[in-house]
């Protein structure tokens, strides 16, 4: 990791807002920006090639691939490149139902396979799940959550069934933090011979993830917001499991995702992932927890009785700060506060102005929804920093 900003303004923002969005994506490390260079200019071959230009690209790439599965306790030949998070999503969930299709026709003479997620999932597995049903007539069951966001694995239970190929659940959700009982669930999964696909895109950088202890037989690693470049993803999948393709063709990344691969892109995960993992055992989860622990008090304190945490107490990404802040527009307050990045929802989705269906799920009211602001903390997320931001959000909101 470099740099680590000591002030408000340093790091990647000079000049900047204070930046509060690292849930929407991250800035890059300096230092993976560093590492990515020479796979632009001197070492531009491909990885494929026999020749000498194909020697540095293929050793890199078989690198990242290693720091990669290092970072959630994987072998590297478990790992395959993706060019994004919703891609890393797609080959999980439509290569687990596909590849069960085909592979065991006679299974569905009297029934179609059936898949599970849950409600509060990233459009990314939600829309896959769709189109699973939409073009394949898979049976899709999506669970409910509680008023801190969380699937109980009793609901897990009732809902499997002997065609449930997959369960498909988020390890933290990107809006609110809420950490997913990921273990107990893949227990669940397991014992009915299902299994148990997990986003990670918001827990990896943030938290220690690793995939045993998950239990998780396909886990999703995002580049974005880990410090990597957007465009780059990769998926865990599990040694032994047979997956359709993402892109049939050339027979890259064993075959399930085709096409001569994004060294540099590649080199910049496998590169985050280091730091990652350095910053984690650094001390990085309490780091920010303190940060976010203390934007809230003074969140509390500027604005007595008004502040309502979306997300549990405990059991949330260190990182996250979902609020309602009664009596606001919270689209309105960051339209007026140039001064902080922040986010009223999943930034995947900024533009749209009805309630974010992620809070109304967890039975939030839509008032209540529209008045959540999303504050999330990382790499340069400083003291200072939060006491600017809980100074400005504080006075805007005092006004309203
Ligand atoms: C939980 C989660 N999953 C998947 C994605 C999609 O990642 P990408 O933008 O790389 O497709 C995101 C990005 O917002 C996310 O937060």
């Amino acid at each position: 990791m470099t740099d680590i900003a000591t002030d408000t303004g340093a790091g990647p923002f000079r000049n900047g807002p204070i930046y509060l969005d690292y849930n929407a994506t991250t800035p890059i490390d300096p230092g993976v920006t560093d590492a990515m260079r020479p796979y632009f200019a001197e070492h531009f071959g491909n990885p494929s090639s026999s020749h000498a230009n194909g020697t540095a690209p293929r050793a890199a790439l078989a690198a990242a691939r290693a720091q990669v599965a290092a970072l959630v306790g994987a072998a590297a030949g478990e790992i395959v490149f993706t060019g994004s998070g919703s891609e890393a999503d797609t080959l999980a969930i439509r290569g687990v139902v596909l590849a069960a299709l085909t592979d065991d026709p006679t299974r569905w003479a009297h029934g179609r396979p059936h898949v599970i997620t849950q409600v509060t999932e990233h459009p990314a597995v939600l829309r896959a799940c769709e189109a699973l049903h939409r073009l394949h007539g898979i049976d899709v069951t999506y669970l409910p959550v509680d008023t801190d966001g969380l699937v109980d694995p009793g609901a897990l239970a009732d809902a499997m069934t002997d065609r449930t190929v997959l369960v498909t659940v988020m390890h933290a959700n990107n809006e609110t933090g809420t950490i997913q009982p990921i273990a107990e669930l893949a227990e669940v999964t397991h014992a009915h011979g299902a299994l148990l696909h997990t986003d990670a895109a918001q827990s990896i950088g943030k938290v220690a993830v690793h995939v045993d202890t998950l239990g998780a037989d396909l886990l999703t690693v995002v580049g974005h917001k880990m410090y990597a470049p957007k465009g780059i993803a990769a998926l865990y999948v599990r040694e032994g499991l047979r997956l359709e393709p993402v892109v049939p063709g050339g027979g890259q990344e064993r075959g399930l995702r085709a096409g001569t691969e994004n060294v540099a892109f590649a080199v910049a995960l496998g590169s985050a992932a280091d730091l990652t993992a350095h910053a984690i055992a650094a001390g990085e989860t309490e780091r920010l927890r303190d940060l976010r622990d203390t934007l809230h008090d003074l969140l509390e304190q500027r604005l007595p009785g008004r502040v309502h945490l979306n997300g549990p107490l405990h059991g949330r990404l260190p990182n996250t700060l979902n609020i309602s802040i009664d009596g606001l527009s919270a689209d309105a307050l960051l339209a007026d506060l140039p001064s902080v990045a922040a986010s009223t929802g999943s930034a995947c989705h900024s533009g749209r102005t009805e309630p974010s269906p992620v809070l109304t799920a967890m039975g939030r009211t839509p008032q209540q929804a529209l008045s959540a602001v999303r504050l999330s903390l990382g790499r340069w997320t400083t003291h200072a920093s939060v006491t600017a931001a809980a100074d400005a959000l504080g006075a805007a909101a005092a006004v309203t």
